[in-house]
C-alpha cells in the first residue's frame, strides 16, 4: 500500500544522507536519552539491589513496586490504591496484556485519529482491527462524537483515549470523558486512558483542568502510564496500568488480568525494587524535560509568528508541536526537500493520520539550539 511506503522514502532519504556523511537536524527526535539531557551517571544504581538475587514473582509485581506507581498518580494528585496497579515492562505491552484481556481475534479496538502511530500494528498483532474516532481542530483540538458513533459497533470491546494526545498534545475535557463515558459503559466497552504524556503540559494548568479518566466509578478504566516519559527511561522498561470503575467489575477484570500476567511475569525483580527510587531520582529528568518542551514551544510560536503562511496549532500537553503549512506540494514531497535540501528531519501529518494535507510535526524534546535553527529552515522551505 502507497501508504505504507510513503515513511520508507523518507527513511531511505534519511540514510543516504546519513552515508555521505551529510549532517541531519533532527526535529523528530523523541528517545530521551539521545537528546542530549543531563543524566546522573548513577542515576540506575538503584537496580543493583542486592535483593534482586531472589526470584519471588508475582504477577501483578512487587506491592512495594506497585505503591511507588500508585505514588506516582498521588503526585499529580490522583488517589489510586496499589492494589488497583499492575505493573508492566511498558506501555505497549499494557496494550497488548489488555487487549487478550477484554477481546478476542476479529474484535475491534476504537483509536483517535491523528494519534500514536503504534495503535495500528498494535492492535493487528493481537488480531484485532483498530477502527478511527476523529479528533478534530476549530482553534482547540475536541472529539468528533458522531466520528465515535459511526465507528462503535457489536464488536467494539475498548475506546482508547491518549491525554495528552501524540501528536496533537490536546488533554480530554470533562465534557468528552462524560460523554465517552455515557457511551461505553452501557454497552461494556472500556476506556483505555494512555497517560504517558500526562506530566508535560504546555500551556500553564491543562493537566489539573483535564478530565481524570481514572476518577469514573461507572465505566471500566484502565489508566496507562510507565517511566519511558514520566522519568525519561525508556529502556529502563518499567510501565504500568490502573484500574477504575464499578466495583465488581474492577474485581472481575482483575482476577482475569491476574491470570494473564501470571503467564507473562514479564517485569524483571531488579526493576521493581528499584521502581520507588528511580522514580524519586528520575523527577530531574522529568523537570530537564519540562523545561526543554517549554522554551522549544516558546522558540516555535516566536518563529512562526514571522513566517505568516505556517501555523502552529494549539498544544496544551506533550512533546510535539503540529505546524500547518500551505500545501504547495505534497507533504511527502516537502518532508523529502527538506530533508534533501535542507538537512532537517520532521514527520509529515500522514505519518500520525492526518485527515489532509499540510501538517508537520516536531519533537520539541529535541536540543534547544539545533531545534530553533531547523524550526527557522522548515518554516522558510513550507511557506516557499
Ligand atoms: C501515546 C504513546 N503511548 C505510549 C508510548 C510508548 O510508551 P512505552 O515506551 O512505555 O511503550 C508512546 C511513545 O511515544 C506514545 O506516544
Amino acid at each position: 500500500m502507497a501508504a505504507e511506503l510513503r515513511p520508507n522514502r523518507l527513511t531511505q532519504a534519511l540514510e543516504t544522507r546519513r552515508r555521505a556523511g551529510l549532517p541531519v537536524i533532527d526535529l523528530t527526535e523523541s528517545n530521551p536519552t539521545r537528546a542530549a539531557l543531563e543524566y546522573p551517571r548513577d542515576l540506575l544504581a538503584p537496580l543493583a539491589n542486592v535483593g534482586g538475587l531472589l526470584y519471588a514473582p508475582q504477577p501483578f509485581g512487587l506491592i512495594e513496586a506497585r505503591r511507588a506507581a500508585a505514588a506516582e498518580y498521588g503526585r499529580r494528585g490522583i488517589p489510586v490504591d496499589a492494589a488497583r496497579i499492575v505493573l508492566t515492562t511498558s506501555t505497549s505491552e499494557a496494550y497488548s496484556l489488555l487487549f487478550k484481556l477484554l477481546a478476542s481475534p476479529g474484535d475491534e479496538v476504537i483509536v483517535p485519529r491523528p494519534s500514536y502511530p503504534l495503535f495500528e500494528p498494535l492492535t493487528a498483532l493481537d488480531g484485532l482491527v483498530a477502527r478511527p474516532y476523529d479528533l478534530e481542530y476549530h482553534g482547540m483540538w475536541s472529539i468528533d462524537f458522531a466520528s465515535v458513533e459511526r465507528s462503535i459497533g457489536p464488536r467494539t470491546r475498548a475506546l482508547l483515549v491518549v491525554s495528552p494526545n501524540n501528536p496533537t498534545g490536546s488533554f480530554i475535557s470533562h465534557d468528552e470523558l462524560e460523554r465517552l463515558a455515557a457511551i461505553c459503559a452501557p454497552l461494556g466497552v472500556a476506556l483505555i486512558a494512555d497517560e504517558v504524556f500526562a506530566d508535560y503540559e504546555l500551556e500553564a494548568g491543562a493537566a489539573a483542568s483535564a478530565a481524570c479518566p481514572l476518577a469514573r466509578r461507572d465505566v471500566l478504566v484502565f489508566g496507562l502510564g510507565g517511566v519511558s516519559k514520566s522519568i525519561g527511561l525508556p529502556q529502563v522498561k518499567l510501565g504500568w496500568i490502573a484500574v477504575a470503575g464499578p466495583e465488581r467489575i474492577v474485581s472481575e477484570a482483575l482476577e482475569r488480568l491476574e491470570l494473564v500476567c501470571d503467564t507473562y511475569l514479564s517485569v524483571s525483580t531488579p526493576v521493581q525494587l528499584a521502581a520507588a527510587e528511580l522514580l524519586d531520582r528520575g523527577g530531574a529528568i522529568r523537570r530537564q524535560i519540562a523545561a526543554r518542551i517549554a522554551v522549544n514551544h516558546g522558540g516555535l510560536q516566536a518563529l512562526s509568528a514571522a513566517a505568516p503562511s505556517c501555523h502552529v496549532l494549539r498544544a496544551s500537553g506533550g512533546w510535539y508541536a503540529v505546524v500547518q503549512v500551505p500545501t504547495l506540494r505534497s507533504e511527502e514531497e516537502l518532508v523529502l526537500d527538506l530533508l534533501t535540501r535542507d538537512g532537517v528531519l520532521v514527520h509529515p501529518g500522514y505519518f500520525y493520520d492526518f485527515p489532509r494535507e499540510s501538517y508537520l510535526i516536531v519533537s520539541l524534546l529535541t536540543p534547544e539550539g539545533p531545534f530553533a535553527t531547523g524550526v527557522g529552515r522548515m518554516l522558510e522551505r513550507a511557506g516557499h
